[in-house]
């Protein structure tokens, strides 16, 4: 690939909840755009069999439970080298509906959707593991900005995620870091397989039809985010943005 303004040459991109669907897209287009990877996740067989096959060098993953926020700072200070970019896609969902709020749930789901990110972030900014200019992307929701019935608490972290983006790109500005979120409607994953499990393909096929260019692909997200991580997006910070085929654009 050659260099320019949208290509990842020479940068290196953390990323979590690479191991599956969104994330483990957003690793491949990274290296076909250039760039190395180091991604995060549990069940790490797929991403190391793709590292192989295409001979990436210079890009690892790493074995990690984010549910272990107490050790977090031992996967940052293992950090090879400094990095270029940041992008947290490690999530889970959760539905119940709001009057069955149950209190450990709500802890489960914000340890990694939430928690989990504001901890690595921290460790990678104080240890300076963080190069000037890089760019940091944190994938949230549709349902952060649209209250769908039995998503309260996967809604919580992801509003959460979309206000402290902003407040990360004002304070890490003069530094001319970059933070930005993306609110992807509904993608074709494991965690959409799940969906249609816990509710039914009846009520899936109703929601899909409201998407006007039907349910995404991890691709639809990750080239966007290759894009916010590449110099091409350099004066973009401290957005949220929707991709969701036009879903919330719609009557
Ligand atoms: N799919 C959608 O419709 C959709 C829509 C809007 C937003 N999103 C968001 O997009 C992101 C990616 O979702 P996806 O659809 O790609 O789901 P996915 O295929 O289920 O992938 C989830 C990723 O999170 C990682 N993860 C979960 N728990 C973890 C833990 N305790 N420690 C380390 N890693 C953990 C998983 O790693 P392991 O499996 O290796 O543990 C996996 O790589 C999530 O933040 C999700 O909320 C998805």
């Amino acid at each position: 690939m050659k260099d320019n303004n949208f290509s990842l040459i020479s940068k290196t991109i953390l990323v979590t909840g690479a191991t599956s669907g969104i994330g483990l897209e957003i690793c491949k287009q990274i290296a076909i755009a250039g760039g190395n990877f180091i991604g995060i996740g549990r069940n790490v067989e797929k991403l190391q069999h793709y590292i192989e096959e295409h001979s990436l060098v210079g890009s690892k993953v790493v074995k990690f439970d984010l549910v272990e926020i107490e050790n977090i700072h031992l996967l940052v200070s293992e950090l090879p080298i400094k990095i270029d970019g940041f992008v947290h896609s490690a999530g889970i969902a959760h539905v119940s509906p709001m009057h069955f709020f149950n209190y450990n749930d709500y802890e489960s789901i914000r340890k990694i959707n939430l928690d989990s990110v504001l901890v690595l972030f921290s460790e990678l900014l104080k240890n300076k593991k963080i190069n000037k200019n890089a760019s940091v992307v944190f994938i949230s929701s549709i349902s952060a900005i649209r209250g769908a019935k039995g998503n309260g608490l996967y809604a919580i972290t992801k509003a959460a995620l979309d206000g402290i983006s902003k407040v990360y790109a004002n304070e890490l500005s003069s530094k001319h870091i970059r933070v930005n979120s993306i609110q992807p409607g509904m993608v074709e994953t494991d965690m959409s397989k799940q969906a249609e499990t816990l509710l039914s393909k009846e009520i899936m096929d109703i929601d899909r039809s409201k998407y006007p260019l039907g349910y995404g692909e991890p691709k639809d997200i990750a080239l966007p985010v290759v894009f916010l991580l590449s110099n091409a997006s350099k004066w973009i910070t401290g957005q949220s943005i929707v991709i969701d085929g036009g879903r919330t654009s719609f009557l």
